[in-house]
């Protein structure tokens, strides 16, 4: 027997930072300040990620790159690294991330590399509690996402390895 499903899942799009709530302005304005410091000289690409955590506490990361390009490392896996590492057992409410390139304007929401997806999901689903994604350019909407999970359908994770 076939089975054909549809897999598809909400978010909330805004036209501007002032749209959104308050601690989700920290949040963002704290991914552009870690932006603002990205080591990208190859790339001219810069990406701030900031992790919410369940203390209150804001974790900033941005994208270091390497002469050695793939030795180099993405925003969202350096703020949750850190995350990780400064806190081991904390959860992690939120994540917003933002990007610019010195050679043009980026207007639309930055993507997530798949990487990054895969790794943020580890924590989200370790925790057992939905992580919720912001999404911004330099300028343009923000995109609102209610979990990483709907980010990566069908992901893998360590149920598959027990
Ligand atoms: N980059 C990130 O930091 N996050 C992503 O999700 C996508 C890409 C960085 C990696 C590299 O330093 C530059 O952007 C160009 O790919």
């Amino acid at each position: 027997m076939i089975n054909q499903k549809k897999i598809s899942f909400d978010i909330t799009v805004y036209d501007s930072l002032t749209e959104l709530k308050n601690n989700d302005q920290n949040l963002m304005s704290a991914a552009v300040k870690a932006r603002q410091k990205a080591y990208a000289p190859y790339s001219s690409f810069n990406v701030g990620a900031s992790v919410l955590l369940e203390n209150g506490e804001i974790i900033e990361g941005n994208n270091q790159e390497n002469a050695s390009y793939p030795s180099g490392l993405c925003a969202e896996r350096v703020a949750v690294f850190y995350a990780g590492a400064k806190y081991p057992s904390m959860k992690i409410k939120a994540i917003a991330i933002t990007a610019a390139s010195l050679n043009h304007e980026v207007s639309e929401p930055a993507a997530p590399c798949g990487n990054c997806r895969q790794a943020i999901s580890e924590y989200e689903f370790r925790q057992q509690e939905p992580i919720r994604i912001l999404l911004m350019g330099e300028t343009g909407c923000i995109i609102e996402c209610d979990s990483l999970a709907d980010l990566l359908p069908l992901g893998f994770n360590s149920s598959f390895l027990n």
